[in-house]
């Protein structure tokens, strides 16, 4: 092979890698412009008189979503379960594409309940940019307020923000005129941090979260459900029952998903009594157009860095003239962490 050769390989190799990631652009653009499947919007089954309501919560899905989206509808209706709340870090990161895969995952698996959401950092913040103001909007377009109540046969159900460091401080009096405006009636609380670092040495209390730890400890829920934790907890404080619900099908590192998640359980009598508390483990079923759907979506995100920014440039200015290209979207760095 010649000079000439290898250079012309090198360049085929490059537009072609070029094509690829903007080829994931476009995709991505189909993506974040997805509208919400019926689960998300259609309002939950309440249960017959003198039923039980069965809960179920999933923790941190995230980089999951390719597997542990399947297999919920079966779980769900071994469960018998009223409606599906997931605890937070639903999405992978807090951008439109990545809600759209989220959104065609469900679409294509339909649980057969209805689904609420509260927020998680990975829900509002994108990579490398902590800023809620640009997960914010898709979170709220996809999934409805990020705070919000539901009154469901004998219990009510507190959804609320605490993705954020303070983000709590904003609805501390919307929570206060909540409870008040139901008074006598058992609830259940979920917000993605919980009030206690339940996973470190003495599991010391989280600074901006006191405030909600002072609220249930004056009218203690049922239960408190969380996510965030990597590890799964079940403690009481000052009389409220927190559980920490750490498996919700997110992976970590190269974990190739083999492991089955979990799926909380949790049954209210018809009396609003708390009766059982279950983890249900669930066999993972991997769905190939969403493992596809992510690595494309990836591909649009690595776009805006080196190496990929220069290996997809000649592609992006071929496809120009042809009204394909996808322009780059880049948020300014902003590091700071929820603690
Ligand atoms: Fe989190």
């Amino acid at each position: 092979m010649d000079a000439w050769q290898v250079a012309a390989l090198v360049l085929g190799l490059w537009l072609l890698l070029g094509l690829l990631a903007q080829g994931g652009a476009l995709r991505a653009r189909h993506l974040a412009a997805r509208a919400p499947p019926a689960c998300f919007v259609r309002a939950p089954r309440p249960p017959a008189p003198g039923e039980p309501l069965n809960l179920c919560f999933l923790g941190d899905l995230q980089r999951g979503v390719a597997s542990a989206v399947r297999p919920l509808g079966p779980a769900l209706a071994a469960a018998r379960c009223h409606l599906l709340v997931s605890s937070g870090d639903f999405v992978s990161h807090g951008e439109p594409p990545y809600y759209g895969i989220l959104l065609a995952a469900f679409e294509r698996a339909d649980p057969g309940v209805a689904v609420r959401v509260v927020p998680g950092n990975h829900d509002l913040y994108p990579r490398r940019s902590k800023d809620e103001r640009i997960g914010g909007p898709p979170f709220e377009r996809c999934f409805g307020p990020r705070r919000w109540a539901l009154r469901l046969g004998p219990a009510l159900l507190v959804g609320l923000d605490t993705a954020g460091n303070r983000h709590f401080e904003r609805q501390a009096d919307w929570l206060d005129q909540t409870l008040a405006a139901h008074p006598e009636v058992p609830w259940i609380c979920v917000s993605h941090r919980p009030p206690f670092r339940f996973d470190e040495p003495g599991e010391p209390p989280v600074p901006d979260l006191a405030a909600l730890h002072a609220r249930l400890r004056a009218r203690p829920p049922l239960l408190h459900v969380s996510g965030h934790l990597h590890r799964f907890a079940d403690r009481t404080v000052d009389g409220v029952r927190y559980v920490v619900n750490a498996h919700g099908g997110d992976l970590h590192g190269y974990d190739p998903g083999w492991r089955a998640f979990e799926v909380l359980e949790v049954e209210v009598g018809p009396d609003g009594r708390l009766g059982g508390v279950c983890r249900r483990a669930v066999r993972r079923r991997p769905d190939g157009r969403t493992y596809l759907d992510q690595f494309l979506v990836r591909l649009w995100d690595e776009r805006r860095r080196w190496p990929w920014r220069a290996i997809a440039a000649p592609a992006g200015w071929l496809l120009r003239p042809l009204g394909l290209y996808v322009p780059v979207v880049r948020h300014p760095e902003q590091r700071p962490y929820p603690s």
